[in-house]
């Protein structure tokens, strides 16, 4: 059964992006025309921000919120997230502005939100939140997924990066670290979103876990992401050494509380 995805809000975080964003916003509007558009731009200064500006012109669907200055990828998102639930959306999605993740591909992400879970008991027995995924991630690393146009070494990157992730958290994810998701509104209305820290994109292991941890159902549908043919990356070594830092971090933090809830469960068991 499938109720339909609901008020759909796409979150588009924009730095620099001038040369992408137009072709991607029209893209998305012709492939999901009912969903809603947010660009957050962070004043980049080859003025995509004002771009956004004209689209949302024309376009009463699209809008765009300036924020003063760039503060990361994780930053924007949570600025575009609080815009989301203070508007009631349903539905909030994360994606790229560069072309990376195809706007076409994104019905099959909403499709997974909303669907009943195979195994599940079927239609209205399942309507609970239970039933349902809570996080719908658009990964390159199961089967059926597929990188275009990568440069070596960012697979290599990605995919060790998403090793350690499982082996840290104990994350059972291929591609905890992938940007194209959707999100159930009640499954982000859960978190405490002002915690949320990361600047650069181990945001996106962090939000993974925190929903995960949440008891939130996370459930992964191969895409193809394809590399930008214009503009460039934002990856920097500051944003991986960020990432590495804080998965470890966690990491350590997790393996204590195991640590700890198993002495305290010795001394209960102790006659
Ligand atoms: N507002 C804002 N502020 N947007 C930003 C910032 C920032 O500080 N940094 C990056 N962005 C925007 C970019 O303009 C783009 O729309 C999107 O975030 C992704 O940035 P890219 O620089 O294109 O990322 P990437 O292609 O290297 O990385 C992709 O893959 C990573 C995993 O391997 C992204 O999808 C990441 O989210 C993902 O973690
Ligand atoms: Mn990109």
């Amino acid at each position: 059964m499938n109720d339909g995805p609901g008020r759909v809000l796409v979150v588009v975080p924009t730095y620099d992006e001038a040369l992408t964003l137009p072709g991607t916003l029209a893209r998305l509007r012709a492939a999901v025309p009912a969903a809603d558009v947010l660009v957050v731009d962070d004043a980049s200064p080859d003025g995509t921000g004002d771009l956004a500006d004209t689209v949302a012109g024309r376009d009463a669907a699209v809008h765009v919120l300036h924020r003063a200055g760039k503060e990361g990828l994780g930053a924007a998102y949570v600025a575009g997230f609080g815009w989301a639930l203070e508007r009631g959306y349903d539905v909030v999605v994360e994606m790229d502005a560069d072309g990376s993740h195809r706007p076409e591909e994104l019905p099959r992400l909403l499709d997974a939100l909303a669907a009943a879970p195979a195994g599940a008991p079927d239609g209205a027995a399942s309507a609970g939140r239970s039933g349902r995924a809570d996080l719908v991630i658009g990964s390159r690393w199961v089967p059926g997924g597929e990188v275009e146009n990568w440069p070596w070494h960012r697979e290599v990157l990605s995919r060790g990066g998403n090793a350690y992730v499982r082996l840290a958290l104990g994350l059972r994810l291929r591609d905890a670290t992938a940007g194209f998701r959707a999100y159930r509104a009640d499954a982000l209305r859960a978190l405490d979103l002002a915690a949320v820290e990361s600047h650069g994109y181990c945001f996106q292991v962090d939000m993974a876990w925190r929903v995960a941890r949440a008891g939130g159902r996370v459930v992964e549908v191969p895409i193809t992401f394809v590399e930008r043919t214009a503009g460039r990356s934002k990856m920097s070594r500051a944003i991986v050494a960020e990432a590495l830092w804080k998965v470890t971090v966690w990491g350590a933090r997790r393996r204590a509380e195991q640590l700890a809830s198993f002495v305290r469960r010795g001394r209960t068991h102790r006659p």
